[in-house]
């Protein structure tokens, strides 16, 4: 069903349920995980081991940090890695409450090669 799932965090909350739904969902189905933030190096280690620690258990976890849009750049990492889900969250790090949706899901939604799932998170 899925082979390679990216799952993408800026290190909020929301965004962490969304990777724990991801990964249950790649174990579920088999798939290998990548996690990606997109930031300073430093923060993304920071980030990233945090993550992969509390959802390897199982999965295949490899783990990327870059530097640009988040959007765009979650875009071509999938592209890149030839990804068929992308994962992230409703909200993110700004949580804005009169948003439903931030701005990074609702780009990737648009631009995406892939298959996209919205975690609702709030
Ligand atoms: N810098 C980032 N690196 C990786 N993923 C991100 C980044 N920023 C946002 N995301 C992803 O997009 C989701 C929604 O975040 P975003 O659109 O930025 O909302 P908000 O406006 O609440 O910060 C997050 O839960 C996460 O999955
Ligand atoms: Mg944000």
């Amino acid at each position: 069903m899925y082979r390679k799932v990216l799952m993408a965090t800026d290190g909020s909350a929301t965004a962490s349920k969304a990777v724990r739904l991801g990964a249950d969902l790649a174990r579920a189905v088999g798939a290998e995980a990548i996690l990606l933030h997109v930031g300073e190096a430093d923060r993304g280690r920071e980030v990233l081991s945090g993550v992969s620690k509390e959802v390897g258990k199982g999965l295949s976890v490899s783990t990327r940090t870059v530097q640009g849009d988040p959007a765009d750049k979650i875009i071509e990492v999938a592209e890149a890695e030839g990804v068929d889900l992308i994962v992230v969250g409703n909200k993110g790090m700004t949580g804005a409450s009169r948003f439903l949706l931030g701005s990074v899901p609702n780009q990737v939604s648009h631009h995406a090669p892939c298959h996209v799932l919205i975690v609702k998170t709030t």
